[in-house]
């Protein structure tokens, strides 16, 4: 095609620390509640580490940055996302000072970054709560969560500030509402957990994000905060105004986050919501002053759209961890996700549309078993499948590039196969780089380059011309 991608786009991949780096207790790192959360969110977490966690060795990138930033380079990587584990830096949460060595571990990896030249984009909190914070204060539902928080994320602006432009504040903050203890780090398991409490949690962390928004311009006018939602356009099943309704409100329930971090304060259907389900919110004078911090930009996760329906019985799917009733003109991915590139120019154009602020997309791919095979010699993964699927989602955000949305990049989720979030298998793999482990913690841990990895590079260095 003839690209539309504008110059000095950022091209890029996506990881989170507690899905890659291992080293789980390393260099004065205190444990996360991913420690405790072997099987993602389809079981309870344990009590304590357990052998089977996959997430206590990851792929090693604790180790093996040098060498895996190379081979992102080598694809010509613009920009490198990856978040930092709160835990490294205050191993309780609640700490007064943070760990050096944590610390010094991010100022290696920013080196690597800067000697390839890649724009680091950097996500503050991912899933990755300080396992203390869980345990003595139910995670995001306690107001001294914020305070907190502001403390990690002004440690990092004045550390990393001068050499990190991007920070997006929480990784889909809008998956609070599905999985508390991933998203909130509330250990009060989902069913027992008042609606009360739980929008409680959700006007927390929004405070916390507004707060360290302003902080992050007040240290350095230049840096570009933005939040991070789990994008999932929601179509009505039929053209049935019920089903249309149903729909929106589905949408409603993620605009939410999106409304409250570009608006700087809550929409009338929230309120409504709230209201309806007995909920009353303390907010503080403080809090409503804080909320008007609003964005710099607006990034998201796209993998999956879902429809909604009126009628009470139609089965529920599996959509991301976000739920929603199957669409029947969709295939879906080995894990049941559907599989919908128009849908990513949909929410592009809706989000630019709604907010009017430059939008990042900084997850999409596909999760599939790969198999290692050798061609010509040299082992990789034919992974066809992916490249059809990224180039049919990259085909439609060129689209929306020409339907005029504001885009600053596309970091591919996974771009060397890490731990999954939902199910914490290895085996449910995204990236251009093969890692040889199992879901048994076998495996070398050596890297290879998988076909995408060509396609990828190809896409890069023509800037979208190749798709
Ligand atoms: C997003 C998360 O929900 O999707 C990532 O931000 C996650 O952490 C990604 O890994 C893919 O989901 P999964 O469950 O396949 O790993």
């Amino acid at each position: 095609m003839t690209t539309t991608f504008p110059e000095g786009f950022l091209w890029g991949g996506a990881t989170a620390a507690n899905q890659f780096e291992g080293a789980y207790d390393q260099d004065g790192k205190g444990l996360s509640i991913q420690d405790i959360m072997p099987k993602g969110i389809v079981a309870p977490p344990t009590e304590e580490p357990t052998e089977d966690n996959l997430k206590l060795v990851g792929i090693d990138f604790y180790n093996r940055y040098a060498e895996d930033i190379a081979l992102f380079a080598e694809m010509g990587f613009k920009t490198f996302r990856f978040s930092i584990g709160w835990s490294r830096i205050f191993p309780n949460g609640d700490n007064e000072t943070p760990n050096e060595e944590g610390l010094a571990f991010y100022d290696r990896v920013l080196d690597e970054l800067e000697k390839h030249g890649i724009e680091p984009l950097v996500t503050i909190s991912h899933y990755e709560t300080p396992l203390n914070l869980a345990r003595e204060y139910d995670g995001w539902t306690d107001r001294r969560l914020i305070d907190f928080y502001e403390r990690y994320a002004k440690t990092l602006f004045e550390r990393y500030g001068k050499r990190v432009k991007y920070w997006l504040t929480f990784n889909e903050i809008n998956a609070i509402m599905h999985a508390p203890l991933m998203a909130g780090g509330i250990l009060t398991p989902k069913e027992q957990l008042s609606k009360q409490d739980l929008y409680q949690a959700i006007h927390h962390e929004l405070v916390a994000s507004a707060r360290v928004t302003r902080l992050a311009h007040e240290l350095n006018p230049d840096l570009k905060v933005g939040c991070m939602l789990i994008a999932m356009p929601t179509y009505p099943l039929t053209p049935d105004p019920q089903d249309v309704l149903a729909a929106k409100e589905a949408e409603h329930v993620n605009y939410a986050f999106g409304d409250v971090h570009c608006r700087g304060s809550y929409p009338g259907y929230f309120l409504r919501t709230l209201r309806e389900n007995g909920v009353e919110l303390n907010i503080t004078d403080e809090d409503r002053e804080d909320l008007k911090n609003t964005v710099d930009f607006v990034s998201f996760s796209y993998y999956v759209s879902v429809c909604e329906s009126a009628a009470p019985d139609k089965a529920k799917g599996q959509g991301n961890i976000m739920g929603g009733v199957p669409n029947p003109t969709l295939k879906a991915s080995e894990w049941g996700w559907q599989i919908d590139p128009v849908g990513l120019r949909i929410v592009l154009n809706d989000y630019w549309d709604r907010w009017q602020k430059p939008l990042f997309i900084v997850e999409n791919g596909l999760g599939a078993k790969d198999e290692l095979v050798e061609v010509d010699g040299v082992k990789t993964v034919v992974d066809d499948y992916r490249i059809d699927y990224l180039n049919q989602h990259l085909y439609q955000v060129g689209e929306a590039i020409a339907d005029g949305v504001d885009l600053l990049g596309y970091t591919t989720w996974g771009c060397i196969d890490l731990v999954s979030a939902s199910t914490a298998q290895l085996s449910k793999r995204y990236g251009f780089i093969y890692v040889d482990r199992n879901d048994d913690g076998t495996g070398t841990l050596e890297r290879y380059k998988k076909k995408s990895f060509d396609w990828y590079k190809d896409v890069i260095a023509t800037n979208g011309g190749s798709l």
